[in-house]
């Protein structure tokens, strides 16, 4: 394959199908990265915006957050999108800045502490256990994503959310159906305005849940997000059904995909499965590998404020920056071979959960999945090869494989 040009390369940013080809991607953005770390992106469909490719230049955005706001455009749409999302008025934190945004994630802030999080970790094993036992029973041959992956850390998320389990499947397609709007397979079609119905379908589903939890509070996170009260007043039916639209979403897809890139690179590079299996005290260290490898969040977007520059680049106020997260985690001068997968990484500074005030918040909870789930499956997974092709979703946001067939034996 010849080297992309710094055109095709910076239109490979805006095009869910680049996605879906790694080593067309990783070629765009290293061309990128090479030669125009801050490229201008004009590519029809899109309002234009700057694809920010280095691990420091996404940093020092990200820390200037005074500067550069999440709002109006924090994640890349099809300028019809834009428009049509735009009338919903969808309010999470990742549409806030402060001080509102830190006014409202300290609403569920304690549910993501780590003094938290211990209290749920030996249902979370058991949960994986689960996970493993269904591998066990699959009889040796499975598509990993489909019948194991996608199942896991939906479970979790829901469970800990308060959506009832007999909603669950529900909740899958609309969580798919919303985060892989761009990939034709989860898509509920390529009319935005079928997937605006999807989100107006979680919405109202959402709405239904708010009531009855203020009626009769419950201990779970949807009680606390409608009954919380900021700065004196409750948070309005929007706020609410918004924040727990966050929480299905963003606490879903990411953690699967994690988990099933994470098993593709162990299949794919069978020394270090070993080297994780003799040791599983690498687990916290592999399990960030895993994120950075995979880097299920591809990117976010920020809005400059104000005339400024970026590595020397001027942006002008009002402007859009693409934060490209899957470039910086490949980033040459911020790892060093970073295209190597070490299960014992060490200063592993990947920008996989961003960083800054918005920082992943259920960071914690996802790395604590993650540990769960290869814990349990290591000590008791003899073999495993590749039975087909993998596949990727076609997305310049969240995802990561949609098929993993794998052929495996197990103790
Ligand atoms: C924000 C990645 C799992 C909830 C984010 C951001 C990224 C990210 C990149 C934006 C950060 C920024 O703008 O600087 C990931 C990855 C995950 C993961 C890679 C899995 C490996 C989860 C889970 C939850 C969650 C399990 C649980 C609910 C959130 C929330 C935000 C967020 C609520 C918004 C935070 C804010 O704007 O203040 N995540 N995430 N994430 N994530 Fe995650």
């Amino acid at each position: 394959m010849s080297a992309p040009t710094i055109h095709e390369a910076a239109a490979a940013v805006a095009d869910p199908s680049a996605y879906a080809d790694e080593d067309r991607l990783h070629a765009a953005l290293a061309r990128l990265r090479a030669s125009s770390p801050v490229a201008r992106v004009e590519t029809p469909g899109y309002n234009p915006f700057w694809a920010i490719t280095r691990h420091e230049d996404i940093m020092a955005v990200e820390r200037a957050n005074d500067v550069f706001t999440n709002s109006p455009r924090p994640v890349l749409m099809t300028a019809q999108q834009e428009e049509l999302q735009a009338a919903v008025q969808i309010r999470t934190l990742i549409h806030m800045d402060d001080p509102e945004h830190k006014k409202m994630r300290a609403v569920a802030l304690n549910w993501f502490r780590p003094k938290t999080l211990k209290t749920m970790h030996s249902r979370i094993d058991d949960l994986a256990r689960i996970y493993v036992d269904k591998l066990a029973s699959a009889g040796g041959e499975c598509d990993f994503v489909q019948e194991v992956a996608v199942n896991f850390p939906l479970y979790v998320i829901m469970s800990l959310l308060g959506v009832p389990e007999a909603d669950f499947p529900r909740m899958l397609q609309l969580t798919q159906e919303l985060v892989g709007f761009e990939d034709s397979e989860y898509a509920r079609s390529a009319d935005p305005d079928d997937q605006l119905s999807a989100l107006l379908e979680m919405f109202e589903y959402f709405t239904k849940l708010a009531a009855q939890r203020r009626e009769r509070p419950t201990d779970d996170m949807a009680s606390t997000i409608a009954n919380a009260v900021v700065d004196g007043e409750p948070l309005s039916d929007i706020d609410v059904v918004s924040y727990y639209a966050l929480i299905a979403t963003a606490g879903h897809d990411t953690t699967t995909s994690s988990i099933s890139g994470g098993m593709r690179a162990l299949v794919e590079h069978p020394g270090q499965r070993r080297r994780l299996t003799d040791d599983l005290d690498l687990l916290p260290a592999a399990a960030e590998e895993m994120i950075r490898w995979v880097t299920p969040v591809k990117a976010f977007m920020r809005t400059a404020t104000a005339d400024t520059q970026v590595g020397g680049v001027p942006i002008a106020a009002g402007d859009s920056l693409l934060l490209s997260y899957v470039s910086g985690n490949r980033d040459e001068d911020a790892f060093d071979e970073p295209f190597r997968f070490d299960v014992g990484r060490e200063m592993n500074r990947h920008v996989a959960f961003g960083f800054g005030v918005h920082f992943c918040l259920g960071a914690p909870l996802a790395r604590m999945e993650i540990c769960s789930f290869y814990n349990e499956l290591l000590p008791r997974l003899e073999s495993v090869s590749l039975a087909g092709e993998p596949e990727l979703s076609a997305t310049t946001f969240v995802g990561g494989l949609k098929h993993l067939p794998i052929r495996y034996a197990m103790r």
